[in-house]
């Protein structure tokens, strides 16, 4: 059987035996976990580890060379190529360099989104009034990218990704670009999506202050493969397994500040 009836289990996403090479060289290597409904699970490991390949194969940015991907049960490599731009709406995502169109305002850079998914015009500015409001970017409609600060930048960016209404939003160091203040907003808005939409979220980032704050579950991989998989809970009383996970968390202390301290930089992560 290709796909599984989402009604079957409680599974957004499900992976089984990923395997994703590039010139011979594998970027993943038989990767296999699930993502249960409304969880957050943070992905982390070393620069080149394969974060950003496993998240562009669970959107089907990305083809898979060997294993499957189903999305709410639903087996991205089997679907014609219609069914996979609907499925896709069903995935957001979220980038470091918010990837905004510098020519459109606030409203226009979301608007993009809707109208690339086919909504009217009525409807699109019903639609990117909810998510203005949603995102707290009220009286900056009007204003170009240029024009706002980088949480800012980013509430846009997830305002564009929630415009399909998706199960889940894929994260993409959605963080990593913003001062402290800006990082700790953007979580908090997040954190409401996840509780308020109960949208799924799969989140890459290198600081554990988001992996502290946000993540239900988190995922450690190393050179293609998952090394560790462990609850957020389970992270926090120190339980974490491998050496990897123990120097991620041992390297990266409370605050930015002291991840420059402790190297973070230069250290891979
Ligand atoms: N389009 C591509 N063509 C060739 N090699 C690629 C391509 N995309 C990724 N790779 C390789 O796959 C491996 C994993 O890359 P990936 O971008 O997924 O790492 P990452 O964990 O996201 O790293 P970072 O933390 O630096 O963003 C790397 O060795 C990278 O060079
Ligand atoms: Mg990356």
């Amino acid at each position: 059987m290709q796909n599984t009836s989402p009604a079957e289990t409680n599974e957004t996403l499900k992976i089984e035996g990923l395997s994703k090479a590039f010139d011979g060289r594998y970027a993943l290597e038989n990767i296999s976990f699930s993502v249960r409904r409304g969880e957050i699970v943070g992905l982390i490991g070393r620069s080149g580890a394969g974060k950003t390949t496993l998240l562009r194969c669970l959107n089907g940015a990305d083809s898979v060379d060997s294993g499957r991907v189903l999305v709410e049960g639903r087996n991205l490599s089997t679907l014609k190529e219609r069914e996979l731009l609907v499925l896709r709406q069903r995935i957001g995502l979220v980038f470091q360099g918010f990837n905004l169109l510098q020519s459109r305002t606030v409203s226009g850079n979301i608007s993009l989104a809707l109208e690339i998914l086919g909504v009217p015009r009525k409807e699109r500015l019903h639609r990117i009034q909810q998510l203005i409001h949603l995102v707290g970017l009220e009286g900056h409609e009007a204003k170009y990218p240029s024009q706002l600060s980088g949480g800012q930048k980013q509430r846009v960016g997830i305002a564009r990704a929630l415009a399909g209404h998706p199960a889940i939003l894929l994260c993409d160091e959605a963080t990593s670009a913003l001062d402290p203040e800006a990082t700790t907003s953007i979580l908090t808005l997040l954190e409401t999506i996840n509780t308020e939409l109960g949208v799924t979220i799969v989140l890459i980032t290198h600081e554990m202050d988001v992996i502290r704050r946000l993540a239900h579950r988190v995922l450690v991989l190393d050179q293609g493969r998952i090394v560790e998989d462990i609850s957020g809970e389970a992270l926090s009383r120190g339980e974490a397994e491998h050496s990897l996970t123990q120097s991620f968390i041992s390297r990266l202390s409370n605050n930015a500040e002291d991840m420059e301290v402790a190297g973070y930089a230069s250290s891979g992560f």
